[in-house]
């Protein structure tokens, strides 16, 4: 089994949330998962530009370490998303990312039967919200998310090793690698793939033409 982790704070060794991630990962660990830790702030990721290029050709066209990110997603069981709260939402760094799964990572439901685990840390608020964005996110991706852990830190410096958070950390571990190794059903969650596999055939009908990559990989599915 092998779990990617993915820090969204820029603050790397000082990241509050780097050590949430690191710690579902090492419990992951513990239980026999391989893992991956990355800071997205050592990725070159561009912005996307709404070109439209990846919707017919399937490819971005940027050249940066976006592909070579999701070729690692791809070959995951699962994946561990954090992001501290900067103004209510996630950090640009993570927010630049998730533009770029708008392109076929979503509309083509690339990461269909992986699962999912977020974390948020706020220095007082939104740390609920940020973390259920994230999870959204990862939903709208294809992926069943397990749980979530989300704090607000109103002090300075790193997290103890034995605090709520770190524990519930830990535990969020263990859930993602009984869930991958289970097979675990969230049917609400469930439901919310089936809804957007039916409400999308209709925007790939009316844009076949423009959107030809995309349509020819729901037809090799067999959604359309
Ligand atoms: C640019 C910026 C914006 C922030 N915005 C918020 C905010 O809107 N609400 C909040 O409660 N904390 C905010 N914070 C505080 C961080 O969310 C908090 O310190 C977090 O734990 C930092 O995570 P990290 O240690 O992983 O970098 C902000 C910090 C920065 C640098």
């Amino acid at each position: 089994m092998k779990i990617i982790g993915i820090n969204g704070s820029p603050r790397k060794s000082q990241s509050r949330t780097a050590q949430l991630v690191k710690e579902v990962l090492n419990s992951a660990a513990a239980s026999g998962a391989e893992i991956e830790y990355i800071d997205i702030i050592d990725l070159k990721l561009n912005f996307c530009i709404a070109c439209d290029k990846c919707h017919k050709s399937g490819k971005c066209v940027h050249n940066d370490d976006f592909q070579a990110l999701m070729d690692k997603i791809a070959a995951a069981d699962a994946l561990v998303v954090g992001s501290p709260v900067y103004i209510f939402s996630v950090t640009a760094q993570l927010k630049v990312w998730l533009d770029r799964l708008g392109g076929t990572t979503i509309h083509c439901q690339q990461l269909l039967g992986k699962y999912g685990a977020v974390v948020a840390t706020s220095g007082s608020s939104g740390e609920n919200e940020t973390a259920q964005y994230l999870e959204t996110s990862l939903i709208f991706t294809g992926m069943q998310c397990v749980g979530k852990v989300a704090g607000s830190i109103d002090t300075d410096g790193l997290l103890a090793a034995d605090s709520q958070l770190m524990k519930e950390a830990g535990e969020l571990g263990l859930s993602l690698v009984k869930a991958v190794e289970t097979k675990q059903e969230f049917p609400e969650q469930i439901n919310m793939h089936k809804q957007f596999l039916e409400y999308f055939k209709y925007a790939l009908l009316k844009h076949q033409d423009k959107w030809a990559w995309e349509y020819k990989y729901w037809q090799d599915k067999g959604w359309l």
